[in-house]
């Protein structure tokens, strides 16, 4: 499945993105699409450009979050209208470029932010279309760092001023209210979490017709379909055909609604895998440390949310005799650890062992910290 001799050939550390696999979700994705639906791909999950193109050349939108992820989306050939702008904070100037571009939507998040994009859409003589992100405090089976939906965290506008926000564009001449944007985490797999999203969006939507309000014509779910990084190899695509149908089944939508999505991992998280080099294998009386070139500045989902990824030794011939190892990386922070007590095969100096399912929040979340150079990257038909 990997091209093991291909890769003797390149420096590691370095990512490696499965475009085969790829194009088969965005294919299995369009397939469990109905009409009225439109995904707009969460290009914070990976920004690797032939990725990018790959799924701006299948037709998908894209949901950015700073004014770089614009760039990068309209470079991959992204249409600018069908781009939505999110965020807590974005700057003015990425403002004014999300409003030269043509954006599709921003998704605001505070009164302080409509009135900053009123001004300088008046300012640019320009007609901002906006939705509101409302926090619809929906709890959601993940890691807490990755839950979103709740009034504790930081993102979204109040429920219980909903109709005031909107009722504030009213007399805004720069700014089209479009509509209700909404996210309740990431890395969720239980299908009952989203439909209590549908459940909440149903009631908002009722209280917004009681209130006479009636030009809704965008609601965007957000994102956060889970993927398996427990097994990769049996469930390498998510079942977007559930996910789908949770929404299709749960919400009411009315007439003239559009229903938009803003997957990441579940589209990338399985086609990308990080591949390094093992340098030493070091054991005391307790542990057995398997030292790699790859560290926390290369994936660091272990270190900051405790996240698993498989790790394969592609490099070690088959066998049932494993071993236990702590696989750890050079950087020198304790939490560079990839995984503790993990069997593998007998390992060596030299064996080359891949990170499994690392598409997703993997290569774009490298940093350079102890002057490390940034991984490599490349994909199946690079090399
Ligand atoms: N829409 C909004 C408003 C979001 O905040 C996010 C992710 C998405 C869409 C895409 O969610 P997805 O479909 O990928 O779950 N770095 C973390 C994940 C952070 C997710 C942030 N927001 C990780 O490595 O698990």
């Amino acid at each position: 499945m990997f091209p093991i001799e291909k890769f003797q050939e390149i420096r590691t550390p370095f990512y490696y993105y499965d475009m085969q696999l790829l194009d088969a979700t965005l294919q299995q994705i369009r397939s469990s699409m109905t009409a009225g639906m439109h995904l707009h791909y969460a290009v914070k999950a990976c920004a690797q450009p032939a990725v990018l193109a790959r799924i701006a050349g299948a037709g998908f939108g894209a949901d950015c979050v700073s004014g770089g992820e614009i760039q990068a989306a309209l470079n991959a050939g992204f249409p600018a209208d069908s781009i939505v702008f999110a965020g807590v904070g974005k700057s003015d100037w990425e403002i004014e470029m999300a409003l030269n571009a043509g954006i599709c939507c921003f998704n605001v998040e505070s009164i302080p932010e409509l009135e900053v994009i009123s001004g300088i859409a008046a300012r640019m003589d320009m007609k901002a279309r906006v939705a509101f992100r409302i926090n619809p405090n929906v709890g959601a089976h993940t890691h807490a760092n990755i839950t979103t939906g709740l009034a504790e965290n930081k993102f979204g506008i109040d429920m219980q001023d909903m109709e005031t926000v909107i009722n504030m564009t009213r007399g805004m001449r720069n700014i089209r209210f479009t509509g209700l944007h909404f996210h309740i985490g990431s890395q969720i797999l239980e299908m009952d979490d989203f439909a209590a999203l549908c459940v909440r969006i149903n009631e908002l939507q009722d209280r917004l017709e009681t209130a006479g309000i009636k030009d809704v014509t965008y609601i965007n779910v957000g994102g956060g379909l889970g993927i398996d990084y427990q097994d990769p190899d049996h469930h390498p695509i998510p079942d977007f055909a559930s996910y789908f149908d949770t929404y299709r089944h749960g919400l009411k939508l009315r007439a003239g609604q559009h229903l938009h999505f803003e997957l990441g991992r579940a589209v990338v998280g399985q086609c990308g895998s990080l591949v390094s080099r093992v340098l030493y294998i070091k054991s005391n009386a307790i542990k057995n440390f398997c030292i790699v070139d790859a560290g926390m500045t290369d994936l660091i989902r272990p270190a900051l949310y405790d996240a698993y990824h498989q790790i394969d030794n592609i490099s070690a011939p088959a066998t049932d005799e494993t071993m236990v190892y702590d696989v750890v990386g050079p950087i020198c922070e304790s939490s560079d650890v990839f995984v503790k007590d993990y069997h593998m095969p007998p390992t060596h100096r030299g064996d080359m062992l891949v990170f499994r399912s690392a598409g997703a929040y993997g290569e774009i979340m490298s940093s350079r910290y102890n002057c490390r150079q940034l991984p490599g990257s490349y994909t199946s038909e690079d090399i």
